[in-house]
C-alpha cells in the first residue's frame, strides 16, 4: 500500500508533468488552436487597419533591416498590431502580410509559433503566471490559486467584464525574484498571495501598481544583503599597482 507522503509526491509530480505538456494549450490567448476557425469576432471581415501613427512606425521598423528583407520585420510589426488591437484577428495578420509584402502564411507561421501572440480576444490585463521550476519551488501555485479564487476564472479564461485574462506560462526570466507574474508589460515579483490580491484590487480600481519586487528588495540583489563587493569601489587603478 502506498504511503500518503509517496502518494502526495506522485500526485504533485504528475501535476507538474501535466503543466509541461499542456502549457501551450493552457496559455490564455494564443495557443488553444494552431489552426484558424472563423468566429463572429475573428473572421476575414473583422475590421483592422493600422493607424497613421503605426504606419509611420512600421516604415521606421522596416528601415532597420537590409533592403529586400521586409520579412525580418514580421515579429515587431505583429507586436505593433497586437498592441493596437489588443489581440490578433486574422485580418490583422493579413494586414501585416500586406504591408511587409509577404504571403499571409509566413505571418500565420510566426503568430502561431510564439505564445506572446494572442489570436483570440483578451482582457485589458493579461495575467501571465510563471509556474516553471524556480517559481514553482517558491510556491507559484499559491499565486495562481489566489488569482483564480479572487477573479473566479481558470487558466485560459477571461473575466466577464473583459478586464483580466489568465495564462499559465513558462519561465519569464525573473527566476531570482520568484514567484512572479507578468501583467501586460510589467513584472510583479517576490509575490505572496496577498500581494497579488492587492495588485488585482488596484488594477480593478483603475490604477497601475508599481512593478518590481514586493518584499522590499530594490531589484534582484541578495535578499539577505550583499555578501561580496560590500565596499564602495576604490576607482580605476587604485590599490592594483602601488608603483603607479
Ligand atoms: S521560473 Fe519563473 S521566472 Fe524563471
Amino acid at each position: 500500500m502506498l504511503s500518503s507522503t509517496f502518494r502526495t509526491a506522485v500526485s504533485q509530480t504528475a501535476r507538474h508533468i501535466r503543466s509541461l505538456h499542456q502549457s501551450a494549450v493552457r496559455c490564455g490567448g494564443g495557443g488553444a488552436l494552431f489552426v484558424h476557425r472563423d468566429t463572429t469576432d475573428n473572421n476575414p471581415n473583422t475590421p483592422f487597419e493600422f493607424t497613421p501613427e503605426n504606419l509611420k512606425r512600421i516604415e521606421a521598423i522596416i528601415k532597420n533591416y537590409p533592403e529586400g528583407h521586409k520579412q525580418a520585420a514580421t515579429i515587431p510589426v505583429l507586436d505593433l498590431a497586437q498592441r493596437q488591437h489588443g489581440w490578433l484577428p486574422i485580418t490583422a495578420m493579413n494586414k501585416v502580410a500586406e504591408v511587409l509584402e509577404i504571403p499571409p502564411m509566413r505571418v500565420y507561421e510566426v503568430a502561431t509559433f510564439y505564445t506572446m501572440f494572442m489570436r483570440k480576444p483578451m482582457g485589458k490585463y493579461h495575467l501571465q503566471v510563471c509556474t516553471t521550476t524556480p517559481c514553482m519551488l517558491c510556491d507559484s501555485d499559491s499565486i495562481l490559486a489566489a488569482i483564480q479564487k479572487k477573479l473566479g476564472i481558470k487558466v485560459g479564461e477571461t473575466t466577464p467584464d473583459n478586464l483580466f485574462t489568465l495564462s499559465e506560462v513558462e519561465c519569464l526570466g525573473a527566476c531570482v525574484n520568484a514567484p512572479m507574474v507578468q501583467i501586460n508589460d510589467n513584472y510583479y515579483e517576490d509575490l505572496l498571495p496577498q500581494d497579488i490580491e492587492q495588485i488585482l484590487d488596484e488594477l480593478k480600481a483603475g490604477t497601475v501598481p508599481l512593478p518590481g519586487p514586493r518584499n522590499g528588495r530594490f531589484s534582484c540583489e541578495p535578499a539577505g544583503g550583499l555578501t561580496s563587493l560590500t565596499e564602495p569601489p576604490p576607482g580605476p587603478g587604485v590599490g592594483v599597482r602601488p608603483d603607479l
